[in-house]
């Protein structure tokens, strides 16, 4: 049984996305959080009245999107035939497969009130295999949400399994996505399957991550220092093993991501992400003449 601890953190950074709503972006990614390809937190920020800002039409291919919101509310529409609101708690989880072409935007009673807006979208890359598989989507509302509280420590599994409980959302690869929360002393022994790519997101609060007392270093090429700890708005990767030990320093939230590296070429442009640069050509052409999806 081996502990992961921590190769590298990563800062993130705030860049501006969709209509040009404020995200929180770890300043690495793309093969360094296979499958991962983004994770964006959007806010926390507090809109005014008719302030918030959303993502208007636009198309995917080749991956998923999974939408977590925490505060405000948002509503979505795609060419599929799917819409509804996304409130706090609520998941979606978009396979856009061959190809998806939607909206999310505030819903218009938020945008009328404005208010708190919190959550996340992650991008989960598809093999290629499985990039042109028909779109899917998945939609697991609060109420039905798989949750679980024990000792300090409270989860949503989101997908994977947590302290024993399972999500139901059906994903294509292997992939953990589990909102934790923790009081300060709690502790969280989770099982990542060894061979996975394991990292963990803190948003508030700070955690320790394995407790041993002497963990080799290692060296990563982009100089980020390595230390057993994250903080609000670092990423923390892990080295391979079969668990992780979180120990929480302060009242924390954090996500544990987990998924296999897809050890395959990327191309990606804007909202496609394909393994050739001809591959993307043809997303552009099937969008532009109205094939995409
Ligand atoms: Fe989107």
């Amino acid at each position: 049984m081996a502990t992961r601890s921590v190769k590298a953190t990563v800062p993130t950074h705030v860049v501006r996305e969709g209509g040009g709503f404020k995200v929180r972006r770890p300043v690495a990614m793309g093969s360094l959080m296979s499958p991962f390809l983004l994770l964006d937190e959007m806010g926390p920020v507090n809109y005014g009245p008719k302030e918030a800002i959303g993502a208007p039409s636009h198309p995917h291919r080749g991956f998923e999107t999974v939408t977590y919101l925490l505060h405000g509310s948002m509503q979505h529409e795609d060419s599929a035939g799917n819409s509804g609101d996304l409130n706090p708690g609520d998941v979606q989880w978009m396979t856009a497969g061959r190809g998806i072409i939607h909206s999310e935007l505030p819903h218009p009673d938020f945008y009328d009130s404005g208010g708190l807006m919190h959550g996340f979208q992650i991008w989960v890359n598809l093999p290629a295999k499985h990039k042109m598989m028909a779109p899917r989507y998945q939609e697991i509302p609060e109420a039905d949400s798989p949750t679980v509280e024990r000792d300090g420590v409270w989860a949503r599994v989101i997908a994977g399994e947590c302290l024993g409980v399972t999500s139901s959302i059906d994903t294509v690869i292997p992939i953990s996505l589990i909102h934790v929360k923790m009081e300060k002393g709690a502790v969280l022994d989770q099982s990542i399957a060894s061979g996975l790519n394991g990292m963990i997101y803190v948003f508030s609060g700070s955690v320790r991550i394995s407790d041993q007392l002497s963990v080799r270093k290692q060296s990563m090429p982009f100089g980020f220092g390595v230390k057993q700890q994250a903080s609000d708005g670092e990423l923390a990767l892990l080295s391979d093993g079969d668990s992780v030990k979180i120990i929480c320093d302060s009242p924390c939230d954090l996500l544990i991501m987990a998924g296999p590296e897809i050890d395959e070429p990327i191309a990606r442009y804007g909202p496609f992400v394909m393994n050739t640069r001809q591959e993307i050509h043809q997303a552009v052409l099937d969008y532009q003449n109205g094939t995409l999806a």
